[in-house]
């Protein structure tokens, strides 16, 4: 039998002193004895994010509630007087450069979009940001749909805000305003065409806690990002995240697809957004659709949106309730986030249609492996599940994921643990 293979997070510190050193590898100064390695001028980092539920409502002014991973993205950085961006990875030998004023969509490409694209959103709202030497180290698995371009971006992001003195990061209130340079890299420089959950998610996160995520327009900031305590290990329980190693794109095409489809039923139904059809008027509402909608993907589309944005403000009531105190599992509430999770998965393998053959076994073979409940998190296509589970059960539900992969000859999976962890911030 094929033995899970965990993903471990690295401590902070391990993080730090990791991006250091590469720093001082990478850049270095000119002493008056000849080269001395290069010292940056601090160490910033952000967390991938799980989303709990509420998938696809972002960019349909729904609720999402997701939590921090405790796998974080690392950047040592250290300014510029002028606007030359050199950067490089743990995976790269040279130091790849652009000048910030030659930053625009199409100009970059590679992972550096996350990078100058922040700088380059910063800049757009008027923040004095010049040119920076940096290095980046992550353990957040990439294209694994657990955020990892969003830690990057908010990482760079907090350590701008440190370095050339924005004043952003000290509150919800600021930011939100380096949530809002994160995602126009991500949607005009890096071209994906996401909402904001991901890097809401890496920013405002707290550990501890979930993020209940309301992206009505217009919302003040506490309304849109209010902290509900999820103290899983008190309430006996564990979120394992398998990482599918199924391959995930959002670039792709079929995210813009799903987005699209929204639009459409908003222009046919006269919405400005999907987050106005009230609930009790669903089937009615889906009636009106039938005359424009042959093959009935945008009835099922909008049937998700709707059930979802449902199932994610009854969940985040049941966490604010407690699911369990002093390590005992509230059986009853447990039992219904477990069903929610399992809905949700349902709902976005049928009428969302975005799940793959990888992340449905992991999650039917957690819940007949006995968690509480599980579903596929993040854009889909491929990507990470995850499944509220026992704590005594985590080592039984992973083995038997392992083994329906092996079985079905596929990649390994990997597995994390994801205790709500801590938002972006300075590490060292
Ligand atoms: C991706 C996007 C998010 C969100 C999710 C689906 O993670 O980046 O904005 O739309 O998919 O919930």
């Amino acid at each position: 039998m094929p033995a899970p293979q965990w993903l471990p997070a690295w401590s902070r510190d391990e993080g730090a002193e990791r991006v250091r050193a590469l720093f001082g590898r990478t850049f270095h100064d000119d002493g008056e004895t000849g080269p001395v390695p290069g010292t940056p001028a601090g160490v910033w980092s952000a967390p991938g994010r799980v989303n709990i539920i509420g998938e696809h409502t972002d960019y349909n002014s729904g609720l999402c509630l997701p939590t921090a991973l405790p796998h974080r993205t690392y950047v040592a950085l250290r300014p510029r007087e002028d606007d030359v961006v050199r950067i490089a990875s743990a995976q790269t030998d040279e130091p790849w450069t652009i000048r910030l004023a030659d930053v625009r969509a199409g100009s970059v490409s590679g992972w550096g979009v996350y990078v100058a694209g922040v700088a380059w959103a910063l800049r757009e709202a008027g923040h004095a940001v010049r040119g920076f030497d940096a290095v980046i180290d992550s353990c957040v698995p990439f294209g694994a749909s657990l955020s990892s371009s969003a830690a990057i971006e908010c990482a760079f992001a907090v350590a701008f805000d440190d370095v050339f003195g924005l004043g952003l990061g000290g509150s919800d209130l600021g930011r939100a305003q380096l949530v809002a340079a994160a995602r126009r890299a991500e949607n005009e420089i890096a071209g994906a065409p996401t909402g904001g959950l991901d890097q809401s998610a890496s920013l405002l996160c707290t550990e501890g806690e979930a993020l209940l995520l309301d992206f009505r327009p217009g919302l003040p900031a506490d309304a849109f990002a209010q902290h509900v305590p999820f103290d899983l290990a008190s309430a006996g329980l564990n979120l394992l995240v398998v990482d599918t190693r199924a391959p995930h794109q959002l670039v792709d095409g079929q995210y813009a697809d799903r987005r699209a489809s929204c639009d459409t039923a908003e222009a046919y139904l006269g919405l400005e957004t999907l987050r106005d059809i009230d609930p009790a008027d669903l089937d009615a509402t889906l009636d009106r659709l039938a005359p424009f909608d042959v093959e009935d993907s945008l009835r099922r589309r909008v049937r998700h949106v709707v059930t979802e944005i449902e199932r994610t403000a009854e969940f985040a009531a049941l966490v604010r309730e407690g699911l369990g105190a002093d390590g005992v599992v509230d059986e009853e509430r447990a039992a219904r986030a477990g069903a929610l999770m399992n809905a949700s998965h349902a709902s976005l393998r049928d009428d969302y249609e975005v799940t793959v053959l990888e992340t449905d076994l992991a999650v039917d073979t957690c819940v007949a492996a006995g968690a509480i409940g599980a579903r596929m998190t993040g854009g889909g296509f491929g990507g990470s599940t995850i499944a509220l589970v026992r704590a005594g059960d985590v080592e039984t539900v992973a083995a038997a994921v392992a083994e329906a992969f092996a079985a079905q000859g596929l990649t390994a999976p990997g597995f994390l643990a994801a205790p709500p962890s801590a938002a972006a911030g300075r590490d060292a």
